[in-house]
């Protein structure tokens, strides 16, 4: 048996009637599925636009396969894909066999160090690094040039980083991080500080992610060997907008997330979980797409 856990985010204000609507296209589409065994969903306690759809399936090709592969799927999304405001994460788990408590307490102390669990904060410091070493290549393929094979490469990286790695880095800091400090700022004056960040920051991830979505076509025509031609103005308030959203954040709003996160080591702990469930899955994520 395959569990299958779409984790979706939906608009405010929408939940009934998304919980109806989710209701029906799971009862009366993917129900009929081949080698559907039965569903669950679930809404967040602390975020309430955010549920969690945890499906059965006898294998996971009857999900991936079977059902993406059918008339249904399109159905399904019809009825639900109006609500969503972002692309749904989607995992596949099945169950694996209990194993004696010493093997499970060093695969845990394995798995903490690969430096997120233990650094979370850092971890984002670390991505903004890779994000921003890619720059001179988006600002290399903004000069006027015949293509090759080298350029469609180079517009192949760049195109992986912009799209995936921003977006990804940008849903980090919104549901883990912001969150979380958020939620553990002292009310008044600090709470209204980190709120008026937090505002500030979205607001430039929003600015950030419509200048990548302008770029992505041409970017992409150069990634298939095309000749096409980037807007170099548009690129360089790009990179000129990101490097000083990073150094705004790096200096400003991490080391006070350091403060406040810092105070209670468990909700540290916590986000530093969050962060590496994220990374450990985000192949499976690539592989399979949205529900
Ligand atoms: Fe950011
Ligand atoms: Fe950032």
């Amino acid at each position: 048996m395959i569990l299958e856990v779409a984790d979706i985010r939906i608009a405010p204000g929408r939940q009934a009637e998304f919980e109806q609507a989710v209701h029906h296209g799971l009862q009366t589409v993917i129900a009929k599925s081949k080698g559907f065994q039965g569903y669950q969903v679930r809404r967040s306690i602390e975020s309430p636009e955010r549920y969690l759809l945890l499906l059965e399936w006898d294998t996971l090709e009857d999900h991936t396969v079977g059902f993406r592969g059918s008339a249904a799927f399109a159905q399904w999304r019809s009825i639900v894909v109006d609500f969503f405001v972002q692309p749904p994460f989607t995992e596949h788990f099945e169950a694996i066999p209990a194993r004696p408590l010493a093997d499970v307490e060093v695969a845990l102390r394995t798995s903490a160090h690969d430096g997120t669990m233990d650094k979370p904060i850092q971890d984002f410091s670390d991505c903004h690094a890779d994000i921003v070493s890619m720059f001179d290549d988006l600002t290399a393929l903004a000069r006027p040039q015949a293509p090759t094979p080298l350029r469609r490469d180079m517009a192949n990286r760049v195109m992986d980083v912009l799209r995936d790695v921003v977006t990804a880095h940008h849903q980090e800091e919104e549901a883990e991080l912001f969150s979380a400090v958020l939620a553990d700022a002292v009310p008044g004056e600090e709470h209204a500080k980190v709120e008026s960040l937090v505002n500030r920051l979205v607001a430039e991830h929003r600015r950030v992610e419509g200048m990548v979505a302008q770029l992505v076509p041409a970017l992409s025509a150069m990634a298939s060997g095309g000749d096409a031609s980037l807007d170099a103005e548009a690129v360089a308030v790009l990179v000129t907008d990101y490097r000083a959203h990073a150094r705004f954040e790096e200096e400003t709003f991490l080391p006070l997330s350091q403060t406040i996160l810092g105070r209670n080591s468990d909700h540290m702990a916590a986000l530093g979980l969050a962060l590496h469930i994220r990374h450990v899955s985000d192949d499976v994520r690539r592989r399979f797409g949205s529900i």
